[in-house]
């Protein structure tokens, strides 16, 4: 499965094709909306959600419901266009009243892209750069999902941590906690952290400032397989660490034990293979996250993302102005102090889309049946392996 996105911040819609999805897939845009709302929502985000409420709509690919093969188009119009017409018109002469960025922000694209694209006012630049383009990607990676959960996959996340407070519930731990998760507004799995989490907000708001965080993300229902060790390129864990490292912010990826393996001896980290009585061949521990050499193994898989503090600062840093080359405060915008809980609904349809297009590669097939006949056989197959059964 492929997809291309396109759209502009403050241009007139967001847009997505998506190709290769079987036949008889049922998607209603409610499906898409509920998880367009949950990144719009979060303690820590600025004006701009307020005038975006977002909602998805089908231009092909799909009939009364269910796709039919051909490519999939979502498009999410951008409300704040009426208010961005004249300036950020496609065709015709810029307005006398349009106004450069001039002064790029450090920790965004303004500079490097300025340079790149050898462009005189900055804000052609963040248009495409702001994570306004995760909308969309939100709305394609919850399409995987549906797929997914016609097949027992979940997906779960919460922040484990905002600036230096930690959450203290991690892992599959999380799972029994979603409602709660969902209900709170900071999207944090332990209920003391997150009141904490709240303050650090407001404080870094009043200061002019902003902060990052942490996100997990819990994925169960996987068939062990996806992925595969034979190439590089075909390493799950290599395409799941780019899907979530290429979302806005996202500066380090981790799964499992991560970075703290690296401390640990092999006896230590590495889970144990064991036969049990009844279930066969099992994992007690889940130190891997899900995943060894490259493919699922069934067990949860686990994945920690680090974000960094939104780049936008009330209190700007030192920049330089781009027409005059003087020292000059880098730009203010509306913008977020902190878009976590937002980054963990965007992690959550990047690593389903990832998921869901090994899953395709695994099982094949150009319409649903022939996916679901195919899935079966495997996991049955699957099933009397790890049962040391004999084969039929
Ligand atoms: C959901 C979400 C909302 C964001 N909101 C803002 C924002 O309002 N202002 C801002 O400066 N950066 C915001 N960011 C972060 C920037 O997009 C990000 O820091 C920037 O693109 C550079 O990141 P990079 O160095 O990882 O490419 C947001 C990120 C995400 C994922």
């Amino acid at each position: 499965m492929r997809y291309l996105t396109g759209g502009e911040s403050h241009g007139p819609c967001l847009t997505a094709i998506i190709e290769g999805l079987p036949a008889g897939l049922e998607i209603q845009a409610s499906d898409l909306d509920r998880h367009l709302a949950r990144r719009q929502h979060g303690f820590g985000r600025g004006g701009r959600m307020k005038i975006e409420k977002d909602r998805v709509e089908f231009l092909s690919g799909l009939r009364f419901g269910r796709t039919i093969g051909s490519p999939l188009t979502l498009q999410i119009k951008n409300r704040d266009w009426d208010n961005w017409r004249s300036l950020m018109a496609p065709e015709g002469s810029e307005p006398p009243e349009a106004v450069h960025l001039s002064r790029p922000r450090p920790g965004h694209a303004d500079l490097a892209g300025g340079l790149k694209y050898n462009l005189e006012d900055l804000r052609l630049v963040l248009e495409r750069s702001s994570a306004r383009e995760t909308a969309i990607r939100v709305a394609v990676g919850s399409v995987g999902r549906l797929l997914l959960e016609n097949f027992g996959v979940r997906i779960y996340s919460h922040v484990a941590g905002i600036g230096p407070v930690e959450a203290a519930v991690n892992g599959t731990a999380i799972i029994g906690l979603a409602g709660m998760i969902e209900e709170s507004p900071i999207h944090c799995a332990d209920p003391d952290a997150g009141k904490k989490m709240v303050l650090e907000i407001e404080k870094a708001r009043d200061e002019g400032d902003t902060l990052g965080g942490i996100i997990e993300l819990v994925v169960t229902g996987l068939p062990p397989g996806l992925g595969s060790h034979v190439h590089w390129d075909r390493r799950l864990d290599g395409r799941l660490a780019a899907a979530i490292m290429s979302i806005q912010g996202i500066k380090g990826v981790e799964i499992g034990a991560g970075f703290k393996s690296a401390a640990l001896r092999g006896s230590e980290l590495h889970d144990p293979i064991v036969m049990e009585e009844g279930s066969g061949i099992s994992r007690p521990s889940n130190r891997a996250g899900g995943l060894e050499g490259g493919i699922t193994n069934g067990q949860p898989l686990i994945i920690r993302a680090a974000m960094k503090p939104i780049p936008t600062l009330a209190s700007p840093l030192p920049s330089i102005d781009w027409k005059t080359g003087e020292q000059a405060a880098g730009a203010t915008e509306r913008s977020d102090v902190c878009a976590v809980p937002s980054a963990a609904v965007v992690a959550e349809a990047a690593a389903a889309w990832e998921l869901a297009s090994a899953f395709r590669e695994k099982f094949g097939g150009d319409f649903m049946e022939e996916v679901e006949a195919a899935c079966n056989f495997y996991m049955r197959h699957v099933k009397r392996r790890l049962r040391q059964e004999p084969g039929e």
